[in-house]
């Protein structure tokens, strides 16, 4: 069957961009079905580590034809900057085998300035967000008042969207944050360049899948951010504002639900998060820092995007058992095992203590789940270094019973398990 769906199974930073890299291979197209520039995607191939913050993860490799879909939300600098980068790279970029669909809506530098905004007036209330302008975009998409892709194809017609856009911003920037106007005529300018630029990579993306699937091409959908992030079913408001859930990838690409294969969750071996919220097995200390790092390698855990250290934590299977559902998984895949090499013993977290009571979902209620407090269950660590490991039969049998831990009590067969940044470091569990 065509089409594969990755998710990240916690709160985004999973590895999806590792993964996607790897079942690209196999792929015709991959599309990018939400979110934006807020996700940072590593691909590390040889010497070589790309870091994607909108375009598809599968424009590595040569053969796939990459989309980005109408769920997500566009900022055409950014695009263009990215597209710059990966042709100076030697990776064709054009047209031919990048396109946005028309109906992607635009992030323009007044929901930047709106994000900017909302965020200080929150205060200690912040959400953390990534500044990138995501939730005002959405916003507008919701408002029926957003921009989007298809106006590069009418530069006349951009202009003047973009200049009462502008306009129409600047009102609240102005008399609700009390913050300088942006300047509309230059910045309709600035995106009537960006439509010379990408005009040509306009296109039907639901057509494109469609005719994809029709011909038995794979499809991979690629998700940014991750399941506790997804407006509806994450950890409202301390979430973003696009569905990176498996639904997300059917509306978020144009498609139903009939052709989907494999539903792929990736799931770190243990938890990070980044902005605010509740985080049941959060740590600090001496764990914290093992499972952070220093920060010098790219893989630490440290934003791409932002560059903010990541919160860190335990593995918590209530957040997989949730992941599970949402998604309807299909398997799991194992991110940064070799992260936990090390420790005498991993405590992971089967259960939630909630006012004296052991609940196994996530309570809807963000005070609620900001009272429960980790179950956990011991598991036996190694010690060895598992970087070089390619077969299962190289892990620890401790390391393998980790995996199998995980797969027996969220009932979703583990099928890869990565243990280091690079495209090799993977293991294939069959
Ligand atoms: P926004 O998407 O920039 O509005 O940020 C909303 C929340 O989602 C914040 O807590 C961000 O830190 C988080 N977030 C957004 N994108 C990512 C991502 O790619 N990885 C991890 N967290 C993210």
């Amino acid at each position: 069957m065509p089409l594969n769906i990755i998710v990240g199974a916690q709160w985004g930073d999973e590895g999806k961009g590792h993964i996607t890299d790897l079942l690209a291979a196999e792929a015709s197209i991959v599309a990018r079905y939400s979110g934006g520039d807020n996700a940072g995607h590593t691909v590390a191939i040889s010497d070589e580590t790309y870091k994607l913050h909108l375009i598809p993860s599968g424009i590595i490799h040569p053969g796939v034809l990459c989309l980005v879909g109408n769920g997500v939300v566009l900022n055409p600098a950014v695009f263009v900057r990215e597209m710059n980068g990966l042709a100076e790279r030697g990776i064709d970029v054009s047209a031919r085998r990048l396109k946005i669909s028309y109906k992607t809506h635009l992030i323009t530098p007044a929901h930047i300035a709106l994000d900017k905004a909302r965020e200080l007036e929150r205060g200690n209330e912040a959400i953390g967000t990534t500044l990138r302008g995501i939730g005002p975009a959405y916003t507008d998409k919701a408002r029926r008042t957003g921009l989007r892709a298809g106006h590069f194809a009418d530069k006349e017609a951009l202009a003047d969207a973009v200049y009462e856009h502008i306009v129409e911003s600047n009102k609240t920037l102005q008399n609700l944050y009390q913050m300088e106007p942006l300047d509309a005529e230059k910045i309709a300018a600035e995106f009537t360049g960006y439509a010379d630029r990408l005009a040509p990579h306009l296109c039907n993306v639901d057509l494109v899948i469609e005719k994809a699937i029709e011909e038995g091409k794979p499809v991979l959908a690629e998700g940014a951010q991750g399941t506790l992030l997804d407006i509806d079913h994450g950890t409202y408001p301390f979430v973003t504002s696009s569905a990176p859930t498996a639904g997300g990838a059917l509306t978020g690409l144009g498609i139903g639900p009939k052709h989907v294969d494999r539903i792929v969750g990736v799931a770190k071996a243990f938890t990070t998060r980044v902005g605010g919220g509740p985080f049941p097995t959060e740590l600090d200390g001496d764990a914290a820092s093992r499972l952070r790092g220093t920060g010098e390698n790219p893989w630490d855990e440290y934003g791409t995007t932002t560059g903010r250290p990541r919160r860190v934590g335990w593995l918590d299977l209530v957040i997989l058992y949730h992941a599970r559902r949402v998604n309807s998984l299909t398997e799991f895949v194992v991110t940064k095992l070799d992260i936990l090499s090390g420790f005498d013993e991993i405590p992971v977290c089967v259960a939630y203590e909630f006012d004296g009571e052991r609940i196994k979902h996530i309570p809807a209620d963000l005070d609620q789940l900001g009272r429960c407090r980790p179950v956990y269950e011991t598991v036996p660590g190694w010690q060895e270094d598992i970087m070089q490991a390619r077969r299962l039969s190289d892990l620890p049998a401790n390391a393998r019973r980790y995996v199998d831990f995980i797969a027996e009590k969220t009932g979703v067969p583990v099928s890869y398990i990565s243990v280091g940044p690079a495209r090799e470091q993977f293991i294939v569990q069959g």
